[in-house]
């Protein structure tokens, strides 16, 4: 068994870990670190429910070895809402626009929109609503999160985003 040092931070929090070279990100999030809103639907990059990001980019992170965070910055959905519970812009977006049914797509959708948004040069409509081609929904028929994705897109034009 190999193992490898990791110094890393999830959700704001620096940690230290020991992992085995064939760990993956996904895995170690969920039995190790406890995020288990780090979903696993196909465990090789189709459906997108693994959705993490980091370093500032949606990473599917069962594609992703875990020793390969050495250094970065995970946000999990575990991540998004405020210390005092406030939601995250995208998670009120989705909530508003009743984008969300079984839940098990969710968090990496709401990753995927939150990293977005969060670069203004890519949060416009088209990139959203291009985004969602990355996660498949059993549930909803895609139309809430088009609605939400549209929502978000909308907030970052009038907030001088996006332009
Ligand atoms: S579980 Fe990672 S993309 Fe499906
Ligand atoms: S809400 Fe059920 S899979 Fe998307």
């Amino acid at each position: 068994m190999s193992e490898h040092a990791i110094a890393w931070t999830v959700n704001a929090h620096p940690r230290r870990d020991r992992v085995e070279a064939r760990t993956s990100l996904a895995d170690h999030l969920r039995l190790e670190v406890g995020c288990t809103g780090v979903h696993l639907g196909c465990e090789h990059g189709v459906c997108g429910a693994c959705t993490v990001i980091v370093d500032g980019r949606a990473v599917r992170s069962c594609l992703m070895l875990a020793v390969q965070a050495d250094g970065a910055c995970v946000t999990t959905v575990e991540g998004l809402a405020a210390p005092d519970g406030t939601l995250h812009t995208v998670q009120q977006a989705m909530r508003e626009a009743h984008g969300v049914q079984c839940g098990f797509c969710t968090p990496g959708v709401l990753m995927t929109f939150a990293a977005l948004s969060s670069d203004a040069a890519k949060a416009d409509e088209q990139a959203m609503i291009a985004a969602m081609s990355g996660h498949i929904c059993r549930c909803t028929g895609y139309q809430g999160i088009r609605r939400a994705a549209k929502a978000l897109a909308d907030k970052a034009v009038g907030s001088g985003q996006g332009t």
